[in-house]
């Protein structure tokens, strides 16, 4: 492993996309690796252990491939085995949680939102994150039931899932929120439907860019950023690679995007 070995990136299924993008345009020099899971999305609502086992295939496919550190960019995913992961292997590991702390610091409602899978929610990690920082504030949590199904099948943008969105956001809005944290890096591709329910005072939060910063950080801190041009990213998904080609086809950059049996 070295300074110019590739970044690898892994999630449920094409959603973490979000996460790359951020990753990308902060760190434009490095190499990086997706893995798109989608042959087993979605992980909210498999049992801790198997998201453990789903994490420690994507991981290990991924150190087969010489990546000098891995990105979660699945909250699922992070909040259920990330730990493990940390135990289990000697390369830094950065995941993705919740964006919790900004909301409760800014909120003035002292009511915020947050929407996430059924294995975030109900992982012991987000429920610690959540305690500490949620003392004086009532969070509403709520269940996208259905939201990374509907976005691995390139219905992002549906007016299906528009009336799903305003099911799920009403007891939120009835509580008089001020942010909505998005707690699944699926959820990004949601943000143009979303601001048509939500009230403009209604600020959305994720975690996309606190990830990219967190990146840059440890690979600083371990003298591993690259310092030339590396080779340019590649995609990698175990199902149908046209849902993932779209998505990205939106960054207006000629992405190579492969399918590979992992
Ligand atoms: C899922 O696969 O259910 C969602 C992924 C995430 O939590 O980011």
């Amino acid at each position: 492993m070295s300074k110019d070995s590739p970044i690898g990136i892994f999630d449920s299924g094409v959603g973490g996309t979000s996460i790359w993008k951020e990753v990308h345009s902060l760190l434009p020099l490095e190499h990086t690796i997706y893995l798109a899971d989608s042959a087993n999305a979605p992980y909210g609502e498999k049992s801790p252990e198997e998201i453990t086992r789903l994490s420690i295939k994507n991981t290990e496919k991924l150190l087969n491939m010489g990546c000098k550190l891995i990105i979660v960019a699945c909250n699922t995913a992070t909040t259920n085995s990330i730990q493990t992961l940390r135990s289990t292997y000697d390369v830094p590991f950065i995941g993705i949680e919740p964006a919790i702390k900004p909301a409760a610091l800014q909120t003035k409602t002292k009511s915020i939102g947050i929407l996430a899978t059924k294995g975030t929610l109900s992982s012991a990690l987000f429920a610690r994150t959540s305690d500490l920082y949620s003392k004086d504030i009532k969070v509403i949590e709520v269940v996208g039931k259905g939201l990374v199904q509907e976005i691995e099948r390139g219905n992002k943008d549906s007016v299906q899932v528009e009336a799903m969105l305003a099911e799920l956001l009403r007891p939120m809005l009835d509580a008089g929120i001020d942010y909505l944290v998005l707690g699944c890096s699926h959820y990004p591709y949601l943000i143009p439907s979303l601001k048509k329910i939500l009230p403009n005072h209604v600020s959305i939060i994720d975690s996309g860019m606190a990830v990219a910063k967190q990146t840059k950080l440890v690979l600083q801190s371990l003298d591993l950023l690259t310092e030339s041009q590396q080779a340019a990213p590649e995609f990698f998904t175990n199902a149908d690679p046209i849902i993932l080609k779209n998505l990205l086809s939106e960054t207006g950059e000629n992405l190579k995007v492969s399918y590979l049996n992992f």
